[in-house]
């Protein structure tokens, strides 16, 4: 696979939008897909108003940018995957809805050696496989937010992943993608998360016992350890309805206390304050962010 590659991309929110983006920058042909009008709508503002980001920082040329609108077509109808020789689902980190878009991908996505990655942050790429009736093109495709500008991918095979599968993949994302691609075993959380979420829950327990300020917290680890941002700032860049989500998994798998989700965070996820998405995390936004 290369620059050349028909990719699909399922959902089209803060990580479709972003995997949608650095595609059609590669110069891959994309066709993302989306629940409804409005969200696919929704997702073309996002990918829009990236790449003017990119514009305005001077990452894409005018040039670029035009190719790389002009090249993703938004879809409400799955079938239109069906040509794709790639396809990343990025939907929200629910293992039903992923179970589902797989299941479904397996039937509409006709050639059987195209790839049906994951985007997921914590699910086991092998149940997800499970869904399908070509597990060794099953693999995970982890990436990382803001995608266009960082430059990782986690390359997750499962116990059934074809040699050439994962091969593939790790072509494409260099190549063609210019990320570099860390391996990780089918385990919840993969490398980066198994490491990251604790230390943002760490950082969450230590806001609601009081012990030190959000604001506190957060300029302890921009000043004192050089982060880019700090953990709770970070927390609402990622959306605290995922960081929920990728715990839960994660403590599924392991039970691990360190690794269940503090009350506070549970009961902001049920308030709605989700982070920037939402206008209001442990920061206020003004307005929510869409990128
Ligand atoms: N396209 C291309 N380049 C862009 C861009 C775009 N749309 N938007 C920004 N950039 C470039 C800028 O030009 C700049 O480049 P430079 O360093 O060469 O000047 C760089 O990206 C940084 O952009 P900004 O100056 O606008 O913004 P900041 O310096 O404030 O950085 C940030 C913002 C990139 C979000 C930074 O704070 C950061 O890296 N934070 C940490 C993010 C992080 O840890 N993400 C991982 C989350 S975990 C995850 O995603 C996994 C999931 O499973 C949870």
């Amino acid at each position: 696979m290369d620059s050349s590659t028909r990719v699909g991309v399922v959902g089209c929110g803060q990580m479709g939008a972003g995997i949608t983006e650095v595609c059609a920058r590669a110069g891959c042909d994309v066709t993302v897909f989306e629940i409804d009008a409005m969200t696919a709508e929704a997702g073309q503002q996002r990918v829009e108003k990236s790449l003017d980001r990119g514009v305005t920082a001077g990452k894409v040329t005018e040039e670029e940018r035009a190719r790389a609108s002009a090249a993703i077509r938004y879809t409400t109808t799955l079938e239109d995957l069906a040509d794709r020789e790639l396809v990343v689902e990025a939907v929200i980190e629910r293992e039903q809805d992923k179970l589902d878009v797989f299941a479904r991908l397996d039937k509409v996505v006709t050639d059987h050696n195209a790839i049906l990655a994951s985007n997921t942050s914590s699910i086991p790429i092998m149940k997800l496989a499970m869904a399908t009736s070509r597990p060794e093109r099953v693999v995970g495709m982890h990436f990382f937010n803001p995608v266009p500008v960082l430059k990782l991918v986690e390359l997750v095979p499962s116990l059934l992943t074809s040699d050439d599968t994962a091969a593939r993949v790790r072509d494409f994302a260099t190549s063609a993608l210019g990320k570099t691609v860390i391996r990780s075993q089918d385990r919840a959380g993969f490398v980066v998360n198994s490491l990251l979420v604790p230390y943002i829950l760490s950082a969450v327990r230590m806001a609601e016992s009081g012990f030190a300020s959000a604001a506190d917290i957060d300029a302890g680890m921009v000043l004192g350890c050089a982060h880019p941002m700090g953990p709770l700032r970070l927390a609402d860049l990622i959306g605290l309805d995922t960081i929920k989500a990728i715990a839960a998994a994660m403590y599924e798998e392991f039970k691990e206390p360190s690794y269940a989700a503090p009350p506070s965070l549970q009961r902001m996820v049920e308030a709605g304050l989700l982070g920037r998405k939402s206008g209001r995390g442990f920061y206020h936004y003004d307005p929510p962010a869409t990128a």
